[in-house]
C-alpha cells in the first residue's frame, strides 16, 4: 500500500490488520486488568462495580482492539486516597516532608531502577493505547529516564549551592527551598509517561505528596510501574486515582486539600478546576495548556530546509504535540516552491500501525476525532480553500492533509486542530502573520525561515513579547529539557525545565539569625553534630 496522503477511505481500510496473526509476535498487546488502585502503599480493590474497558484506536476485523480494564473510583474512595496523601504530609510534619534532599533522591534512584525494567512493557502498552510509532514511544520512555536523572543532578547542584549560610547586614541566614504539600498531577495523552513525569518526579523529589491521575488515554501503560512506586516511596506519599474528572477531581478540588495543581490540558478545564478549590489564592498551578504556533516563511528562506522543519514540525505524531506548528505562513513569491516541496513530501508520509517501519501517520486516539477534523477541512473549503493533498479518513485514521489559501474566515485559523491538518496562509506584507500571532489567544512558540540577518533580527524582537520562544530555521519543540518550556497569554501558566520544576514545586525558606556569639554557636553546633535536616553544610556528591 502506498497510496499514503492520497488513499480513498476505502484505501485506508486496509492498513487495519485483519487478523491478529499479521501483527510481530513481540508487539502483540499484553491484556492488563486492573481492578485496584495505589494508595497509601497498598493496593486497594475499587468498590465501584463496573470497571472501565480500555480500547485501541487500532481495529482488527473491524474491531477496536480490546487492551483491558482499570478502575474508576468513586467520590468516597477518591475522598479516602486524599486523606492518605494529607497523612503522609502531616500539615509538612511527616517523616518524607522533613526528609533530607539525599533520602528523597535514594526513593528516586530507586525507582528509576524499578521502572527501567519494565519498560518493553511501558513501551508496547503506550503504543497501543494512543498509537505513537514504536521508535517514538521507545524514545518518550528513554527521555522520561534521562528526565529523571537530570533532575537528581540538577537538585543536587541545587542543594550544594543552598548548603552555605550567607552573612547580610550581621544576619546569618541559611536559605533552602521547602516543599509545598498535596500535588494533584495531571498529564495529557499525547506524552502520557513524559509529561506526567515532568511534573511528578519534581514534586516528589522536592518532599511533596502525589496524588496522580492519568490522562484519558494512556491509562494502562502505567500498571507495570505502580509497584515499582510502592516499593520506592513511602506509604501514601504516591497514590493513583482513576475516573471521570468531573467524578474523581471535583471532589479533590473541592475539598481544598489540594495545595498545587500541576494540569497539562485545555484551558477551559483549568479554568473549571481552579474555580473548585475552595481557596484559590493558596492554590499554586503549574499549567501546560493549548497552543496554535504559526511558522512564517519569509521570501529569502532556504526552501528544502523550511520544507524539513515544517514536516517534523506540523505532522510529528499525527500534529499531536501540543508544540505542533498548527498554521504555517508563506511569503507569496515562495508560495508555489514550497507547496510544491512540502505536499511531496507529505504525500510521501508512511500510514500504518505503530509498530510498522518508518510509519509516520497512524491511528487517532481520541474519539470522534476524524468527524472533527473532516468538519474543520469542510469549513475551510466553504470558504475558498483546496486541499492540496490529503481529505480522508477512515474509522480513526485520517490521511495528512495540506489546505490553502486559508484565511480569518476559517475554523482552522483559530481551532488547535491536534491532528494531521495543516493550514496554509499566503501573505505579502509582514503584518500579516504578525497580526496574527499578536491578536492570538495563544502565546507558545512561533518559527521563523529566512537568511536575511536585518529581517530575521526585526521579527525576532517583534515576536518575543507575543510568545515564549522564538525557533530561527526550526520547528517549534520543547526540548532540550534543561531550557524553559512556558507560555504567555491562554497557553500556560508557571514555567518547566529540569530546574524550573523544582522551583515550581518548592518555596524558598530560610532560617536566619542575628550575627552574635550565642547564634553563631547554636549554629556551628547543629551543623556540626548534624542535628537537623534543614540546617545542614554537607555536601551531596
Ligand atoms: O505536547 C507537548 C509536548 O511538550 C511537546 O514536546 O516538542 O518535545 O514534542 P516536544
Amino acid at each position: 500500500m502506498n497510496c499514503s496522503s492520497n488513499c480513498s477511505s476505502n484505501q485506508l481500510r486496509n492498513f487495519f490488520p485483519a487478523k491478529k496473526d499479521e501483527i510481530p509476535p513481540q508487539h502483540l498487546p499484553k491484556m492488563i486488568i486492573q481492578k485496584n488502585y495505589l494508595a497509601n502503599g497498598n493496593f486497594i480493590q475499587s468498590n465501584t462495580p463496573d470497571n472501565f474497558q480500555v480500547l485501541s484506536p487500532i481495529y482488527i476485523n473491524s474491531q477496536q482492539v480490546s487492551l483491558g480494564e482499570h478502575p474508576h473510583l468513586n467520590r468516597e474512595e477518591v475522598l479516602s486516597v486524599l486523606s492518605h496523601a494529607q497523612q503522609a504530609w502531616k500539615k509538612g510534619n511527616s517523616d518524607w516532608a522533613t526528609s533530607s534532599t539525599s533520602e528523597r533522591i535514594r526513593c528516586v534512584e530507586n525507582f528509576v531502577k524499578e521502572m527501567q525494567l519494565q519498560k518493553n512493557l511501558v513501551v508496547n502498552t503506550l503504543m497501543w493505547e494512543i498509537c505513537k510509532n514504536y521508535p517514538d514511544a521507545e524514545k518518550e520512555f528513554d527521555r522520561t529516564i534521562d528526565y529523571i536523572k537530570e533532575t537528581i543532578h540538577s537538585l543536587k547542584e541545587l542543594d550544594r549551592i543552598s548548603s552555605r549560610f550567607v552573612i547580610e547586614q550581621k544576619i546569618i541566614g541559611q536559605i533552602r527551598r521547602s516543599p509545598l504539600g498535596v500535588v494533584l498531577c495531571m498529564g495529557p495523552f499525547n506524552y502520557p509517561l513524559n509529561e506526567t513525569f515532568t511534573t511528578l518526579i519534581p514534586a516528589l523529589i522536592m518532599g511533596n505528596v502525589v496524588i496522580f491521575k492519568p490522562a484519558k488515554f494512556g491509562v494502562l501503560l502505567w500498571n507495570p510501574l505502580l509497584p515499582a512506586f510502592a516499593k520506592s516511596f513511602p506509604p501514601g506519599v504516591i497514590n493513583v486515582v482513576y475516573g471521570e474528572g468531573k467524578e474523581v477531581i471535583t471532589p479533590l478540588m473541592s475539598s481544598g486539600g489540594i495545595d498545587v495543581l500541576a494540569f497539562i490540558g485545555s484551558g477551559k478545564v483549568a479554568d473549571v478546576l481552579k474555580k473548585h478549590h475552595p481557596s484559590p489564592h493558596r492554590l499554586r498551578s503549574v499549567l501546560g495548556l493549548e497552543a496554535k504556533n504559526a511558522a512564517i516563511v519569509l521570501e529569502d528562506a532556504d526552501i528544502q530546509l523550511a520544507v524539513e522543519e515544517l514536516l517534523l514540525g506540523t505532522l510529528s505524531y499525527n500534529g499531536q504535540r501540543c508544540t505542533a506548528i498548527k498554521i504555517i505562513f508563506l511569503h507569496r513569491s515562495v508560495a508555489d516552491k514550497f507547496l510544491s516541496q512540502f505536499s511531496d513530501k507529505v504525500s510521501a508520509l508512511k500510514i500504518g500501525m505503530p509498530w510498522e517501519d518508518g510509519v509516520k501517520i497512524t491511528p487517532l486516539p481520541e474519539d470522534e476525532k476524524c468527524l472533527y477534523l473532516n468538519g474543520l477541512v469542510e469549513d475551510a473549503i466553504t470558504h475558498g480553500a483546496k486541499i492540496i493533498t490529503g481529505g480522508s479518513h477512515h474509522r480513526s485514521l485520517f490521511t495528512p492533509t495540506v489546505l490553502s489559501p486559508v484565511n480569518a474566515k476559517m475554523r482552522v485559523w483559530r481551532e488547535e486542530q491536534f491532528g494531521p491538518v495543516v493550514p496554509i496562509a499566503i501573505f505579502d506584507q509582514i503584518e500579516e502573520p504578525i497580526n496574527y500571532i499578536i491578536e492570538s489567544s495563544y502565546g507558545q512558540q512561533t518559527s521563523i525561515f529566512g537568511t536575511n540577518e536585518e529581517k530575521i533580527a526585526t521579527l525576532v524582537d517583534h515576536l518575543v513579547n507575543q510568545v515564549s520562544r522564538v525557533n530561527i530555521n526550526s520547528q517549534c519543540q520543547r526540548g532540550p529539557d534543561s531550557f524553559p518550556f512556558t507560555g504567555r497569554k491562554d497557553s500556560a501558566e508557571g514555567t518547566l525545565s529540569v530546574s524550573d520544576a523544582l522551583r515550581v514545586f518548592s518555596i524558598r525558606t530560610l532560617v536566619a539569625a542575628k550575627e552574635n556569639n550565642l547564634n553563631k554557636t547554636l549554629l556551628s553546633n547543629i551543623t556540626y553534630n548534624h542535628q537537623s535536616k534543614f540546617l545542614n553544610t554537607d555536601f551531596i556528591f
